[in-house]
């Protein structure tokens, strides 16, 4: 008999936060300051294969993102995400503290805005764990996931997502209540999701960094986690009763309050362009003619616009034309589906 093959591939798809995610309570166990939740998009997606070398040998873990060796930081995110899987005691003692060779790839471009941390940790979360042998329930990997990135615990699952913030009073009874999972959606509400590229870039300050410092700086930032719980509540009641417009309106105001908060941290996080700007005055006036649409904006200047799927194909021409004339990208999303892990 020959030994199994310590290898597992798993893809997982980008999400979109409506109501965000921004600030830390605790940055080692990565427990968020609020509740958030998400639609996981069908484009956008990172598949992650994690091949374990034999036993034996220097435990090193090497990675490529898009072909090209992960080096400094992204590497050591990496890293230190495959020991916290590696060094938990339920890997079995032939498969425990080995190396692995990790090989990712995006279809989502890295660090634009656009939930790459979230599809790549997802993915990475689901391969790694199969990698070395666990069987781990939707709940412990969401869980997982979280650690290497806070949105990345949503994209375990497909559809409309709630990542609950989890027990405040304690961090080890937050680590275990601090998971995502699916949102009851009425059968009728028929979502999709325009997608402005307007820039696809890495940006300057990584989402990280940028949330460290609003937390630390920003006096906005508790009025920001006093509303968020109520618009956590207020969007599930939303989607539950297919109330497109109340859902929009909640994740266009939690968009704004995001970036306001960081605006007001010294020095000022600002990730919105001119061009974002042009296209929520084009959202805007969408609306103004009858389209129900909805933006949102993350850690970069593109711009999400929340629709009805039957009227992507309006809310797209519309949004395709500037106001100058020129043409924007714009790209086509419907809700997509959770992590898919398949083992050797
Ligand atoms: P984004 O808006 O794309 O989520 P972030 O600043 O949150 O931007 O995260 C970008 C970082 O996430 C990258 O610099 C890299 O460290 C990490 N990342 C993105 N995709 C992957 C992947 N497939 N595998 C491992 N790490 C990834
Ligand atoms: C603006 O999950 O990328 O997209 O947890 O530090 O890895 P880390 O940050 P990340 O932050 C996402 C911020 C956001 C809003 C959201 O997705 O909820
Ligand atoms: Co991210």
């Amino acid at each position: 008999m020959t030994a199994p093959l310590a290898a597992a591939t798993a893809t997982a798809h980008a999400n979109i936060a409506l109501v965000k995610y921004w600030g830390k309570r605790d940055a080692d166990l990565m427990l968020p300051a609020t509740s958030s939740l998400s639609l996981t998009l069908s484009t956008f997606d990172t598949t992650t294969r994690v091949e374990l070398a034999p036993a034996g040998g220097s435990g090193e873990v090497t990675a490529t993102l898009d072909g090209a060796p992960l080096t400094g930081p992204a590497l050591a995110k990496v890293q230190r995400f495959v020991d916290l899987v590696r060094t938990r005691d339920d890997v079995e003692g032939d498969l425990a503290g080995r190396g692995a060779r990790v090989t990712s790839v995006n279809t989502v471009p890295t660090g634009a805005g656009l939930a790459s941390s979230a599809s790549g940790f997802a993915a990475l979360a689901g391969a790694t764990a199969a990698a070395y042998g666990l069987d781990l329930a939707p709940r412990d990997l969401s869980r997982l996931a979280r650690r290497g990135s806070g949105s990345a615990s949503r994209s375990v699952h497909g559809g409309f997502v709630v990542w609950h913030a989890g027990d405040l009073a304690d961090p080890v009874r937050g680590d275990l209540t601090s998971f995502a999972e699916p949102v009851p959606a009425a059968a009728d509400l028929d979502v999709a999701m325009a997608v402005v590229v307007l820039d696809a870039g890495p940006k300057s300050i990584g989402s990280r960094e940028a949330m460290a410092r609003t937390v630390a700086t920003s006096p906005y930032f508790p009025a920001w986690v006093e509303h968020t719980e109520v618009d956590v509540a207020q969007a599930r009641d939303a989607i539950a009763a297919g109330d497109l417009a109340q859902l929009g309106e909640i994740a266009e105001a939690s968009a704004m309050r995001m970036h306001a908060t960081m605006l007001a941290a010294r020095p000022a996080v600002r990730y919105l362009a001119p061009a974002s700007l042009g296209v929520l005055d084009a959202v805007a006036g969408l609306r103004a003619s009858g389209t129900g649409a909805w933006a949102t904006m993350d850690a970069g200047p593109n711009v999400k616009v929340l629709c009805a799927r039957v009227d992507l194909d309006a809310v797209v021409a519309a949004l395709e034309v500037g106001g100058d004339g020129g043409r924007r990208r714009v790209l086509r999303a419907l809700p997509g589906p959770g992590l898919a892990v398949t083992r050797g």
